[in-house]
């Protein structure tokens, strides 16, 4: 099976195509293409994804990206990438209304995809949610008018399944992702963090997943985007912070080694696995303006990005070992931007062979923990919806465990 995944629920244009054989319980996987286009630069002068214009930008690149993840892939017969085949003005019409909204868009949808042949593709799959609406609409839309005009199914996404599934690919010794499939047993514990959501996840089969637990506010990388904002650091505030953190402290009067500095952990032992992290950006932003005046905040840097990143790692953790040991769990899996961080990725694999000897630890390898379009075609695989281009719609609040 052929999957082209599309995913624009944030700030990255992403698309890949990949083939999947095997049986679903022992599958494997040919990544054809895959390209991420980030908007980052975009955004960073704002200080966070601006939707309107993130929307604008997925309007501006999908068709040209389609395009590359096509030749990439070698998926057009040789001789007919361009068939100059008439399009009735029936389709035309049908084609406007789909992307109606989307006229730039629409425009080289008909300039670019409309003139070449229909790809070897069996389906087509796109985020639908969760995200932010206006950029969630454009890659869906985009989704259906590509499945009107191919004639293809259609296959509506959960993006935190994306997150989950991204992180049953491992690379091999030659670099490559595969999938990792014997070492994920029933019951999975999912970590997800991301800019937009931290959850933890009981994944009892393929259908059922139940969430143990949620952020009540900040999710984990909206915390790092905002405390990397009070640092003026770059956006997105996620890697600026860990990089800040490796750097050695410029002033020798603080250093978060010693416990000098000193940020909350907050409901690291609350008795549910539900999170916050909007006191500890708050603890943050005190700490800042109480110290400023005296203080420079630049050469501190160093010292408060590491007690801060420390302080988000153990409450994710701790939480993450306290479920894993309540429910039994036999494998664990991490995905989401966040799990690309160094510092949670060496604590957990240390704290998991401590406590929990036996039980796979799964992170998504750093390329894939971001938002992109091949986890996309993971989870359309093992668990998308299938649908039609009339049907296909954007639920920008969908939960994971709405998915199946
Ligand atoms: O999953 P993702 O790419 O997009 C959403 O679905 O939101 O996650 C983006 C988030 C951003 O908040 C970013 O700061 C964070 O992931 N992030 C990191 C790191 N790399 C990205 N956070 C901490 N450490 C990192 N190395
Ligand atoms: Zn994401």
């Amino acid at each position: 099976m052929r999957i082209l995944g599309i995913e624009t629920s944030c700030d990255e244009t992403a698309l890949a195509i990949a083939d999947f054989s095997g049986s679903r319980t022992k599958p494997a996987i040919k990544i054809r293409s895959h390209i991420v286009s980030s908007q980052r630069d975009l955004h960073t002068k704002f200080g966070g994804v601006v939707p309107n214009l993130a929307r604008r930008e997925h309007e501006k690149n999908l068709a040209a990206i389609l395009m590359r993840v096509l030749e990439e892939s070698e998926i057009l017969k040789p001789g007919t990438e361009r068939t100059g085949q008439k399009t009735s003005r029936s389709k035309f019409a049908i084609l406007d209304s789909i992307l109606g909204r989307e006229q730039e868009l629409l425009r080289q949808f008909k300039e670019s995809v409309v003139p070449s042949a229909r790809p070897r593709i069996d389906a087509i799959a796109v985020t639908c949610g969760p995200g932010l609406a206006p950029a969630l609409w454009v890659g869906v839309n985009f989704a259906r008018a590509l499945a009107y005009h191919w004639n293809k199914p259609l296959i509506s996404v959960n993006h935190m399944a994306g997150h989950l599934y991204a992180a049953t690919l491992q690379k091999n010794k030659a670099g490559v992702p595969t999938f990792a499939h014997s070492r994920v047993k029933f019951p999975v514990l999912a970590l997800l963090v991301s800019g937009g959501h931290t959850e933890l996840v009981l994944v009892q089969s393929r259908k059922k997943f139940i969430i143990l637990g949620q952020t009540r506010d900040d999710a984990a990388g909206e915390a790092f985007d905002k405390v990397g904002r009070m640092l003026k650091l770059p956006y997105p505030g996620g890697p600026a912070i860990s990089a800040m953190a490796e750097t050695e402290v410029q002033n020798s009067e603080f250093s978060a080694k010693d416990g000098q500095i000193k940020f909350p952990r907050p409901m690291i032992n609350a008795e549910n696995y539900d999170f916050s992290f909007s006191g500890l950006k708050t603890s943050v932003l005190y700490f800042i303006r109480g110290i400023e005046k005296t203080h420079s905040i630049k050469k501190l840097r160093p010292a408060i990005a590491r007690e801060f990143q420390n302080a988000v790692v153990d409450v994710l953790v701790a939480k993450t070992l306290r479920a894993a040991g309540e429910y039994q769990v036999r494998t664990i899996l991490v995905g989401g931007g966040v799990a690309a961080s160094e510092c949670l990725r060496k604590t957990l694999r240390t704290r998991v062979a401590e406590r929990l000897p036996n039980v796979p630890l799964l992170l998504a390898d750093p390329t894939l923990s971001g938002d992109n379009g091949l986890m996309i075609c993971l989870a359309a695989y093992f668990s998308g919806k299938k649908t039609t281009w009339r049907r296909a719609h954007v639920n920008a609040n969908l939960r994971i465990d709405e998915t199946t």
